[in-house]
């Protein structure tokens, strides 16, 4: 079944529907669903779906742009939600340089944080990475970030970036944008890589693939990313689902 290996339940554009919306998951070939925490407030969101769902798992941690947010205390929390048994990784974290704020050496500094805290607890990084290829590269090499594994989620490098990240021992990332008229760069990079280095996601609410570009994205939709990946390398959909089902599984250590 399709696993959905980023994803943002928790948030409010899914208040209205969240129940309904879930409970059809399964019947819809989603099998596995991992909600990630961008703040402190969105990480303990997540866990609390994932005990309430026994398909859904948590990634807890805090995103560039919110990192302002973050100091000891936060920090300690962060350690504290990791242990929960359904935590299966650290993030989303990383850096933004599309937005000016926060500055990028605070970024920076609690992406490294971030990075340390998921070495020392043992489990994989969900890495957000935007405009800014050459300081995350440097970061999680000096950091030897991908000792337990991860992946770039939402990857919008190029196909030699993506190959330096695999190399490091992170999964790309791919949704919504592999769908788009504009998504030449991502499509490329899904044609160099073998499959066996790619994820699915949404990223939902955020980046509904095409034809529901615009609106709001959901798992649901996941169906569209794997026909297209499934065109451009040539496969049958059935061979893009089992195998990112098998390495989201592995990157996550969730036993099938
Ligand atoms: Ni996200």
């Amino acid at each position: 079944m399709i696993f959905d290996t980023h994803a943002h339940y928790d948030d409010e554009a899914f208040d209205e529907d969240r129940i309904q919306l879930l409970d059809s998951m399964k019947e819809a070939g989603i099998g596995t669903i991992v909600n990630i925490g961008a703040n402190m407030a969105s990480s303990r969101g997540s866990l609390k779906l994932a005990h309430e769902y026994d398909f859904i798992y948590a990634a807890v941690g805090v995103h560039p742009s919110d990192c302002a947010e973050l100091d000891d205390g936060k920090m300690l929390e962060l350690k504290e939600l990791s242990a929960d048994e359904r935590c299966v990784a650290i993030g989303e974290i990383g850096l933004d340089y599309y937005w000016p704020e926060p500055d990028r050496d605070l970024q920076k500094m609690w992406f490294r944080k971030q990075i340390a805290l998921a070495k020392g607890v043992k489990l994989p990084v969900v890495i957000h990475s935007r405009d800014a290829a050459a300081d995350t590269l440097a970061i999680l090499k000096e950091e030897n970030a991908g000792v337990n594994g991860g992946v770039v989620h939402c990857f919008s490098y190029s196909a030699e970036v993506a190959k330096q990240c695999v190399d490091m021992g992170f999964f790309i990332g791919v949704g919504g944008v592999v769908t788009f008229k504009n998504g030449r760069k991502l499509k490329e990079t899904v044609d160099i890589l073998p499959l066996d280095n790619i994820i699915i996601e949404t990223d939902a609410p955020y980046l509904a693939p095409a034809p529901h570009r615009g609106e709001r994205n959901c798992s649901l939709y996941l169906p569209l990313v794997v026909e297209t990946i499934a065109d451009i390398k040539g496969v049958s959909t059935e061979e893009v689902i089992r195998i990112t089902e098998e390495n989201a599984k592995r990157m996550y250590n969730i036993a099938s």
